[in-house]
């Protein structure tokens, strides 16, 4: 069949994020021929390199060239490391996911390994993405964090209805789409946060009545947090705030098998982009060591939501699925030295991207 043409913006962030994006690409191209579907990619910069280029973090040019995408894949950024207080160096992540309305933050933990990390485990993390504790998101001008004394800091916190019901609605047609448990397990801590995550549990209530055969489960955060450790299979979709579900994600990628395989998208109305759970890893960057899968896989996501968009292309399911039996192929060879260095192999970047390749051209 053929249809139209898909274009999707390459941003390759800091740190290992080239690395890990670069493979990206090349299998999304691999995939892509394979299922027929034509694709456009165009690089624009982000990050460290956006600024030695064009004298900020995220340009207006790059801005502007997403806005003429279909879909971004970004790498990660290291905006820990960016100065503080300078406007040429904005958190371009939070910029990005605000700017655009990508308000549900999307972050499926799955055992794919038979070697590696517990099995069983099949859950989604449904995060909130443009308030919250998150300073850089939560006021029209200016940060959400205030020095009002040399030795006092207020940090302000938002939560909106119209946010908690829109992410409470992606949680629970989430549940009934997976047709797995049905179950939306909302993360609170409404006990001492009791106007803030009281509005936010009003608001999954209202909607949960809308899906009769999806069951609310209301939890405590640190409760959650053990019980992502002792029962972590009991869990369907998790439906977090923000911060929560930040640290729940890391939690979560750790039970099976760590960041490299914890992939995550960012969606909204209109636009979607497929971003790692995982930072710009310092420690190894350069090193061409780092684990491509959790970025491969947000790539395959970001396809899936493309799909959801222009119901009418099945190629862009099926090279999801061409991505994703790839991925799972090549993790579950043996031996084990086969694998990224992350996950107890001694394989690189490109010879872990080699063998996802030699599986899509099986
Ligand atoms: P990190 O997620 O970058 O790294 C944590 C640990 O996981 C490190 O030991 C790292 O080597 C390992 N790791 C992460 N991804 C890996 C991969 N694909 N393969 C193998 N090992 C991997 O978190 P960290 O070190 O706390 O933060 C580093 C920088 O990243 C900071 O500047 C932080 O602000 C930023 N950051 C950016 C994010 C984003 O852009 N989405 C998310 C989280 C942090
Ligand atoms: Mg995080």
């Amino acid at each position: 069949m053929s249809g139209r043409k898909y274009k999707i913006a390459i941003l390759p962030g800091d740190g290992i994020g080239p690395e890990v994006v670069s493979s990206a690409q090349a299998v999304l191209v691999a995939a892509a021929g394979k299922n027929s579907l034509e694709l456009e990619l165009v690089e624009l910069q982000i990050g460290f390199e956006a600024y030695h280029k064009h004298g900020r973090t995220l340009p207006p040019e790059t801005l502007s060239g997403m806005t003429e995408c279909d879909g971004w894949i970004l790498g990660p950024l290291s905006s820990g490391n960016y100065p503080k207080d300078d406007k040429d160096y904005p958190m371009a992540s939070g910029k990005i996911r605000k700017g655009f309305d990508l308000y549900s933050n999307i972050r499926p933990v799955r055992s794919l390994l038979r070697q590696v990390g517990r099995p069983g485990i099949d859950l989604v993390i449904v995060r909130e993405n443009t308030e919250d504790f998150y300073p850089d998101r939560n006021l029209f001008k200016g940060y959400g964090e205030f020095w009002t004394t040399p030795d006092t800091v207020i940090s302000l916190r938002v939560v909106t209805r119209r946010a908690c019901a829109r992410i409470s609605e992606t949680a629970f047609s989430l549940a009934r789409s997976r047709g797995k448990k049905r179950l939306v397990t909302a993360v609170n801590k409404a006990n001492v946060l009791i106007e803030g995550d009281g509005l936010f549990l009003e608001e999954a209530r209202k909607v949960g009545k809308k899906y009769p055969d999806v069951m609310l489960d209301e939890k405590l955060v640190d409760t959650t947090a053990l019980q992502l450790v002792t029962m972590p299979e009991s869990f369907d979709v998790i439906l977090a705030a923000n911060l929560y579900g930040d640290i729940l994600s890391d939690e979560a990628a750790g039970l099976v098998g760590g960041l490299g395989l914890a992939p995550s998208l960012n969606a909204g109305e209109k636009h979607a982009m497929a971003q790692a759970v995982h930072g710009s890893a310092p420690d190894i960057a350069g090193k061409g060591v780092a684990n491509p899968v959790a970025e491969i896989l947000s790539t395959s996501m970001l396809l899936g939501w493309l799909n959801s968009r222009f119901l009418d292309d099945s190629r862009l399911a099926s090279t999801a699925a061409t991505i994703e039996r790839a991925v799972i192929s090549a993790l579950n060879e043996f031996p084990k030295n086969l694998l990224p260095l992350d996950l107890g192999g001694s394989s690189s970047t490109d010879d872990f991207t080699g063998r996802i390749l030699e599986k899509i051209g099986d």
